[in-house]
């Protein structure tokens, strides 16, 4: 009779071998997704740019798949992850609408496309950006109501929707954004009350709201915030006394 079951050595030696296989399959598992992801970055972007005109020829040949993204004009990559976390298209006489896929830029820390043309409503799914610290709309034509969505956005500082088109009311889930210290929605065409809620916001700095078609009182909840330096309330049709306001 020959003995089949394996010996302690086999058993000991297949262990090894077992180990050796997911220790293989787990490297390039990881490393497979740390290059998709970065190339997923790529495809956003590239899809970002597919949906505008650029009359300037700024991202035309610079934006390609044959150099890194990290390279691109107006990307920048964080050192610690690797991803795209900067995009600065500020000022680059840019046209159109934003394409959804940017929300999936899930390492964006900041975004800048102030100063130029672009139009239409924010992408919901932009609301997935939960590492966005600074979100600077300002001088374009976006339209539709501010998003309330915003309000999911907890670490933004900065939110600059200034010189757009934007109309309906000020939502007030951006009582939510609890690190917000500038926001910043002149010109625009938002009517309604300013909501009490942005008295919660105890970090904001500077609060601009001029030339709008806000009406009704301030809410006092406003003045109780003490970190508050600029309020700009001018060129609305609000009661109270405080219509441009330094403290310092
Ligand atoms: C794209 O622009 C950046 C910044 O101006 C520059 O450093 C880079 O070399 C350009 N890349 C290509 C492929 O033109
Ligand atoms: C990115 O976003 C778009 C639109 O929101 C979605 O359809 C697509 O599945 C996403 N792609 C990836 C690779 O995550
Ligand atoms: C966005 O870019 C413009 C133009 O470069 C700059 O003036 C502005 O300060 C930037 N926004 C923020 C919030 O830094
Ligand atoms: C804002 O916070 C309230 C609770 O304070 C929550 O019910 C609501 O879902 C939040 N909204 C957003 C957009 O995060
Ligand atoms: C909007 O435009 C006015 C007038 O040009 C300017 O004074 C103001 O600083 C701009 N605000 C923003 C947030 O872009
Ligand atoms: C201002 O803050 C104080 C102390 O937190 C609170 O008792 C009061 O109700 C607040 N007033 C308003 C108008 O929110
Ligand atoms: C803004 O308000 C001031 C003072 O009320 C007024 O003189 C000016 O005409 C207004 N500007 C616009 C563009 O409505």
């Amino acid at each position: 009779m020959i003995d089949t079951r394996p010996t302690p050595m086999g058993n000991i030696k297949f262990y090894f071998l077992w180990i050796f296989l997911i220790q293989r399959f787990m490297i390039g598992f990881t490393a497979s997704m740390s290059v998709s992801n970065l190339t997923t970055d790529q495809s956003m972007l590239l899809e970002f740019k597919n949906q505008i005109l650029d009359p300037h020829d700024v991202l035309a040949s610079n934006w390609s798949s044959t150099s890194s993204v990290c390279h691109w004009v107006g990307v920048s990559c964080s050192a610690h992850h690797g991803r795209v976390s900067i995009l600065d298209l500020s000022n680059m006489g840019l046209k159109g609408t934003i394409a959804p896929h940017l929300g999936n830029l899930s390492f964006l820390v900041s975004l800048n496309l102030s100063g130029n043309n672009f139009h239409g409503y924010l992408p919901k799914e932009l609301a997935k950006l939960h590492r966005l610290k600074l979100i600077d709309l300002s001088y374009n034509a976006f339209n539709g109501e501010i998003p309330s969505w915003f309000g999911a956005l907890h670490k933004v500082k900065y939110l600059i929707l200034g010189n757009n088109t934007f109309t309906g009311t000020i939502p007030p889930t951006l009582a939510n954004m609890s690190n917000l210290e500038t926001l910043d929605l002149g010109h625009n065409m938002i009517h309604g009350k300013i909501p009490y809620e942005i008295g919660d916001l105890q970090k904001l700095k500077m609060f601009r709201v001029r030339y709008n078609q806000l009406f009704g009182s301030i809410p006092s909840s406003i003045f109780n915030i003490s970190s508050l330096r600029l309020i700009s309330l001018t060129n609305n049709t609000l009661s109270g006394n405080f219509l441009e306001l330094k403290i310092f």
